[in-house]
């Protein structure tokens, strides 16, 4: 890609991918014809249709869409599964660990391989695995896989607990979540995670039957129920907020004005500030954002924290924009360990990056340069691309497959709005 800017026009997020991820693992806790619009066309959710197909579901697209909806991913989900989740899809996404409680709370055993993902520091899923066993599930590691018994076997349950969370952790409040909607009584989750994808997850859930109150909240309380059907509409997946920021970022730092039709301003709080303070001016219109900014970025100081904090995945994108603006910014991670990684190749652009242990210092330069560069994970490599798009001469971003485990097509969205970008 080249020097872009200034960006104009209209984008969409698109559905969440993880949103879409969770609400494809609650198909699997009811028998029958599941329908979700808006799943977002990205590896990660290939991926996990894989998931689902080797436990017995079948997934399709259809292009006319059941029910009015172009596109929508229908999940058949037959009486018996096979509980099972092979090495090698799971180590192919971390994610797909979500199919632990379905499967559990389904077929009162599951043994999922112990999952891969993105390529930063050490992601364990102890407190899945606290949760579900709160919840009455056993586990023992065998060949590299998690494998989980409920006591009773194919006709035990699940019975409801109090859980207290060590972390808000969202893929584990996810798998819980699910797990207790068939549960025998009630299970109280505290410290849940407060994620709008947790609360998409509650509401399919509960347009399935379940019956949960507090999802959005740190405690969730959720009455089991015998068995789950599937929701007699399709479920629509919220916008994708981390999508949303690659491209308020994209509008930082090329400058313009862009509208983001599905954009959701209130599942951004946080980092639409920090946006707000580095210079890209987000309001909200009645289809859902428009952003606007001069290019003249300002250095702000971030801290990731679980949501409402400002997330993690929005890190890459809000040192990219540091990387080029007037004074100097520290950012500190405080969720995964290895996610800095990136920050050298921002480096060999020209970026004036110091890091320590979990502190970015970044000094804004005048100008990037383009340069071959690595994308090392998904929102790392968007954030290579953002920074090609500002500097000076050609960048070429490699392993950009990264890229495509979560964004639908960011190239061609990228230049509907003026950027030069091109997919090699
Ligand atoms: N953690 C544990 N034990 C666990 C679970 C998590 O120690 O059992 C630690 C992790 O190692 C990490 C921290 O807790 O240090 C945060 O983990 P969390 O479980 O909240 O993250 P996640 O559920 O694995 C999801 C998203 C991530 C996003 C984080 C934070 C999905 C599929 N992934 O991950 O998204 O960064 O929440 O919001 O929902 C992405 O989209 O690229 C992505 C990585």
């Amino acid at each position: 890609m080249r020097p872009s800017g200034p960006l104009h026009g209209t984008a969409h997020a698109g559905g969440a991918k993880n949103s879409a991820l969770k609400l494809m693992a609650a198909c699997l806790l009811a028998e029958g014809r599941h329908v979700l619009a808006g799943v977002p066309r990205i590896v990660d959710v290939e991926i996990m249709a894989d998931v689902l197909a080797a436990v017995g579901a079948d997934v399709t697209r259809h292009p006319d869409g059941p029910g009015g909806w172009p596109g929508a991913l229908v999940v058949d989900t037959p009486a018996t599964l096979v509980p099972e989740a092979p090495y090698e899809l799971v180590e192919k996404m971390r994610a797909s660990v979500v199919v632990l409680g379905p499967l559990l709370a389904r077929c009162g055993r599951a043994s999922v391989s112990l999952p891969g993902g993105d390529d930063f520091g050490i992601r364990p899923i102890d407190i899945h695995l606290h949760g579900l066993s709160m919840l009455g599930a056993s586990f023992q590691t065998v060949h590299g896989n998690i494998e989980g018994r409920v006591p009773g076997g194919t006709e035990g349950r699940l019975v409801g607990q109090r859980i207290v969370f060590e972390y808000p952790s969202h893929t584990a409040t996810d798998n819980v979540l699910m797990a207790a909607a068939l549960a025998k009584g009630t299970t109280v989750i505290e410290n849940a995670a407060r994620e709008p994808e947790v609360s998409d997850l509650a509401d399919f859930l509960t347009h399935m039957g379940a019956r949960i109150r507090g999802a959005g909240t740190s405690h969730i309380e959720v009455d089991g129920v015998d068995e789950l059907h599937p929701a007699a509409t399709a479920h629509h997946v919220i916008p994708d907020r981390v999508v949303a920021a690659t491209l308020l970022s994209a509008v930082g730092l090329a400058g313009g004005e862009i509208v983001i039709e599905d954009g959701r301003p209130d599942h951004m709080d946080m980092v639409l500030r920090k946006m707000d303070e580095i210079g890209v001016e987000v309001s909200q219109t009645p289809e859902g954002m428009r952003a606007t900014s001069s290019g003249r970025l300002h250095s702000v100081d971030v801290a990731t924290l679980p949501y409402p904090g400002v997330a993690t995945d929005y890190k890459p994108f809000l040192v990219t924009m540091l990387s080029v603006a007037d004074g100097v910014g520290i950012v500190t991670e405080n969720l995964f360990s290895g996610r800095f990684r990136y920050v050298d190749e921002l480096r060999r652009m020209g970026a004036d990056i110091r890091t320590e242990g979990h502190h970015a210092v970044v000094r804004g330069v005048r100008r990037l340069s383009g340069a071959p560069v690595r994308a090392p994970d998904l929102r790392a490599g968007a954030a290579l691309v953002l920074a090609g798009m500002t500097a000076e001469g050609e960048t070429v971003v490699s392993d950009a497959e990264h890229i495509d485990r979560g964004y639908e097509d960011l190239p061609s969205t990228l230049t509907s709005l003026g950027a030069d970008v091109t997919r090699a």
